[in-house]
């Protein structure tokens, strides 16, 4: 009986061993949560959204130049670069329109025409080679993105009437941050 007791009252001490250890382990996971939760929250769909603008502007601005310089006759290549836009706005990927900046547009049909599209050329005639906005809430957020787009070859210059090197417009990509 009396052995009984003591054996309990061992039993306790390591119980209380054993639930201090628990309590001191739980305060030190609890202390690494914690910290983890104070650095700011990376938006990932957001910064994937502009990865995704990066890697288009690469494409379309590449593509257009390369036809530019390898057809020297014919339709301009953005002819080319309005039919992937097309294209792509159709199947649902991302839209994107090539704007004007220049103030004395080619055709009048691109100079700029929604609120974003007036900000954005502002922005570009401000010497800015890269504007955006994100709009929505939640799961709804868009991300509008202006890319500038200079004469960058002597060819697009001189159709143009203007000097190598000189803001023509931007390329403008509207794509949902998900
Ligand atoms: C052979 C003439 C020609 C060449 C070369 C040319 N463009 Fe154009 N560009 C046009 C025409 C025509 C349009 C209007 C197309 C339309 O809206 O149907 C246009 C449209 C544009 C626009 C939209 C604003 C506007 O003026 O209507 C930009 C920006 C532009 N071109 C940039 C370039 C760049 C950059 C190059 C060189 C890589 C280039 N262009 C080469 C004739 C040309």
């Amino acid at each position: 009986m009396l052995n009984g007791m003591r054996r309990g009252r061992l039993y306790c001490v390591v119980c209380l061993f054993v639930s201090l250890a628990a309590a001191a382990l739980v305060a030190v996971l609890a202390s690494g949560t914690d910290s983890r939760a104070e650095t700011p929250t990376q938006d990932y769909a957001l910064t994937r959204a502009r990865d995704q603008v990066k890697m288009l502007d690469s494409l379309y601005k590449t593509a257009v130049v390369s036809v530019t310089k390898r057809y020297e006759e014919g339709p301009p290549a953005i002819k080319v670069a309005m039919d992937v836009f097309v294209a792509m706005e159709k199947d649902g990927w991302h839209k994107a329109k090539l704007v004007d900046a220049s103030g004395t547009p080619q055709n009048e049909a691109n100079l700029p025409q929604t609120d974003f599209e007036k900000r954005a050329a502002k922005a570009m005639q401000a010497g800015k080679p890269y504007y955006e906005e994100v709009d929505g809430e939640g799961a709804k957020r868009t991300l509008r993105v202006a890319t500038i787009v200079p004469a960058v070859l002597k060819r697009c210059a001189s159709c143009h009437g203007a000097k190598e090197g000189d803001l023509l417009g931007f390329i403008r990509y509207e794509l949902p941050v998900k």
